[in-house]
């Protein structure tokens, strides 16, 4: 798949064939995120695969926030992907100053790039995914036991397709680009 069918024909999927996927083919894509750009090289962003299903279920039904949306989508994927990322590295500097005025919000600036990364290495390998933001972070932090110092960045549904949904509308080139 070239990189413009992979941008182009990548959708967020929200309805899954009931296979597993292997952690053979999860490190794989783990393996294309990492080549990520990230602040300084800092490579903060981690992966935590979830696949137990009782584990799973628990994130589904009491960490999004009672958002029935996500929920439902969470119970059908047969693995979910909490995206975190180490804390004050990504936008600081060696002294733990703030590089720039956007002060900590590297962190998640590159939390979405590796996430975006994630995504198309996962379309590439046959594999849908649906990034999520509408969830509690602390008990998700707590549901995967993540290490102190890092946060959650985002929730990533994942598996493999059961539907081929239409791009949602996008703007004209127009209406987003200026040429200066
Ligand atoms: C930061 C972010 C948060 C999102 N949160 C959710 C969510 O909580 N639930 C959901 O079903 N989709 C969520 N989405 C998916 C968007 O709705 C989706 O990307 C958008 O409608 C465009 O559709 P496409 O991904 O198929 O191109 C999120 C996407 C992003 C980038």
């Amino acid at each position: 798949m070239n990189t413009t069918d992979c941008i182009k024909t990548r959708r967020s999927i929200r309805n899954y064939k009931e296979d597993q996927i292997s952690q053979e083919v999860l490190k794989e894509v783990v393996d294309l995120a990492r080549f990520a750009p990230s602040w300084k090289n800092t490579q903060t962003a981690r992966y935590y695969v979830v696949q137990d299903a009782a584990v799973k279920q628990n994130i589904a039904e009491n960490c999004m926030m009672e958002f029935a949306f996500n929920t439902k989508t969470l119970t059908k994927a047969p693995a979910l992907v909490v995206v975190a990322y180490v804390e004050k590295r990504s936008g600081y500097e060696r002294d733990g100053s703030f590089s720039t005025s956007k002060e900590d919000r590297w962190e998640m600036f590159d939390a979405g790039i590796a996430t975006q990364t994630f995504c198309l290495a996962a379309h590439e390998k046959g594999l849908g995914t649906c990034i999520m933001g509408i969830f509690d972070e602390e008990k998700i932090a707590e549901a995967v036991s993540l290490p102190e110092g890092q946060k959650v960045g985002a929730v990533v549904a994942i598996g493999y397709p059961a539907e081929e949904p239409q791009a949602p509308a996008r703007k004209e080139v127009e209406q987003l680009v200026q040429f200066l």
